[in-house]
């Protein structure tokens, strides 16, 4: 799919125009019901579904932004996220934000429209590909909510965006260590409501690049394994 500048969408059924299946069968509630996306996107609901790490989390991907750089976020989130980007990202930079969800578009227009070096386009992470290359690019837990093979193809396209030093950081769920109760709350979550999600908790993230061994990974969990924060270098990056 090509990029489509974000537009207004009045009319219901364009709301799930383009929008994949697993995203209508399993997250119509959440991503694509414009009434359900305006009511769950506040920073309280992002804080809730990550237990809190909210803060800790977002500061993982926001501390790795240069003042000045181009970064691609490779969908939108819900809360104040894309705005701080942005933000740290500043007049001399570009803060490109892709999302799939035309109710979430909305959102993400809404909340950067007023930044000039801001740009929403409507686009599929795994086909994004006419803006050139970015200093960093950004998948906030979006892997663990894609089937396999979307994983494989967003993984392999933003590190294909990457500039020659360029850094890809993806924060998502992770296996958690054996005393986590948490973990065994997310197994039920994960069977009820998120089937593309276990597969976090069995591969790495470098397993769904096709040229894994060209880049350096860099991983770190937090809140008992729970989550992590991968960063993927080039090797040769200067
Ligand atoms: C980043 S993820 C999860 C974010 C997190 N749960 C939160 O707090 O908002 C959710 C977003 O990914 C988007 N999305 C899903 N599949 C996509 C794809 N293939 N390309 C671009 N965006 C996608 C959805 O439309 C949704 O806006």
């Amino acid at each position: 799919m090509q990029p489509i500048e974000a537009t207004h969408t009045p009319n219901p059924a364009d709301y799930y125009d383009g929008v994949p299946d697993y995203l209508v069968d399993i997250y119509d509630w959440a991503y694509v019901n414009p009434r359900h996306v305006r009511l769950l996107d506040r920073p309280a609901v992002v804080k809730t579904l990550l237990f809190g790490q909210d803060n800790r989390l977002m500061r993982r991907y926001l501390e790795r932004i240069r003042s000045g750089s181009r970064v691609w976020q490779v969908a939108h989130v819900y809360g104040d996220l894309v705005q701080r980007a942005a933000g740290r990202v500043g007049p001399h930079g570009a803060f490109h934000l892709t999302d799939i969800a035309p109710a979430q578009l909305e959102q993400a227009d809404a909340k950067l429209g007023g930044i000039p070096w801001a740009r929403v386009m409507r686009a599929d992470a795994a086909h994004f590909g006419s803006e050139g290359r970015y200093d960093l690019v950004c998948s906030f837990f979006l892997l663990h909510e894609v089937p396999e093979e979307t994983k494989r193809a967003v993984v392999d396209n933003m590190l294909a965006h990457l500039t020659d030093d360029g850094e890809a950081v993806f924060v998502d769920y992770h296996r958690p260590a054996p005393w986590q109760p948490i973990g065994w709350l997310l197994r039920l979550v994960n069977a009820w409501l998120e089937p593309f999600a276990h597969a976090m908790w069995q591969h790495e993230i470098r397993v769904y690049a096709s040229h894994a061994d060209d880049y350096q990974w860099r991983k770190s969990t937090l809140f008992g394994g729970v989550y992590q924060c991968v960063i993927a270098q080039r090797k040769n990056a200067a």
